[in-house]
């Protein structure tokens, strides 16, 4: 079978624990399949949430798989594969702690999302991430998003937003603390299927659209 164009690529990614990086991979994953994308979403967290939250559900979209430690040198083959099965966006999931060879996801990511609370102590554990990310080169494919925000309006969030404004581009918008998340997880759903009318769901969807386009066209194969 002919090799269709190489799935577009996301991963969820900071070395910080709690962070929201399973909520959003889960939720993004969701959206970004209901918007028409053959998705597949890869648990690369020894930890296994995202597969539990897999586990979960029934419908066959978006796929989802486990990519354990010792696979992760093997995800250049494995996007091919999925470009002959016709799947248009990988979705990784990555562990909060230091796992060798996470470095080897990202470095295959046409996007890597970092999300941070808008907190001092979560700006300054994802400095390393950002820092590390940078020095490779990844500068221009990396974005960060605010998640587990106050109400709004927060100036907690405007503050935090501007101070990580310097350091990389900001994704849109910035997600609020919303009981939608948690329960949508819980019961292996994405926040637009669980509570498709409800604000969280509407931040979903909006920062899906911003991921898209600045992730830009599928590339040809
Ligand atoms: N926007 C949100 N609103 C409400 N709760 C949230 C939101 N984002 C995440 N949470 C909650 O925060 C906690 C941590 O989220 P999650 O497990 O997705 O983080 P993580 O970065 O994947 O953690 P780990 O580093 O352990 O893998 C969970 O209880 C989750 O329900
Ligand atoms: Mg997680």
């Amino acid at each position: 079978m002919d090799a269709g164009p190489r799935p577009r690529v996301i991963a969820v990614a900071v070395q910080k624990g709690g962070t929201g990086k399973t909520t959003l991979a889960a939720s993004l994953a969701v959206a970004a399949a209901q918007a028409g994308e053959r998705v597949t979403v890869f648990d690369a967290d020894p930890q296994g949430s995202l597969s539990a939250w897999a586990g979960l559900r029934t419908g066959p979209e978006p796929m989802t798989d486990r990519l354990r430690p010792w696979e992760f040198a093997q995800f250049a083959p494995l996007l091919d594969q999925l470009a002959e099965q016709g799947r248009t966006l990988a979705v990784v999931d990555t562990p909060g702690a230091s796992i060798g060879g996470v470095a080897a996801l990202l470095r295959l990511s046409d996007l890597v999302l970092v999300p941070i609370r808008p907190s001092r102590l979560d700006l300054m554990a994802a400095l390393p991430t950002i820092e590390v990310l940078a020095g490779q080169g990844m500068g221009d494919r990396l974005a960060l998003v605010l998640n587990q925000c106050p109400p709004a309006p927060s100036p907690r969030t405007t503050l935090y937003a501007a101070q990580l404004a310097g350091l990389g581009v900001m994704a849109e918008p910035a997600i609020l603390q919303r009981v939608d998340h948690q329960d949508a997880i819980a019961l292996g759903r994405g926040v637009t299927e669980h509570a498709p009318h409800g604000f969280a769901a509407a931040e979903v969807r909006a920062l899906w659209a911003w991921i898209d386009r600045r992730l830009g066209p599928q590339p040809r194969p």
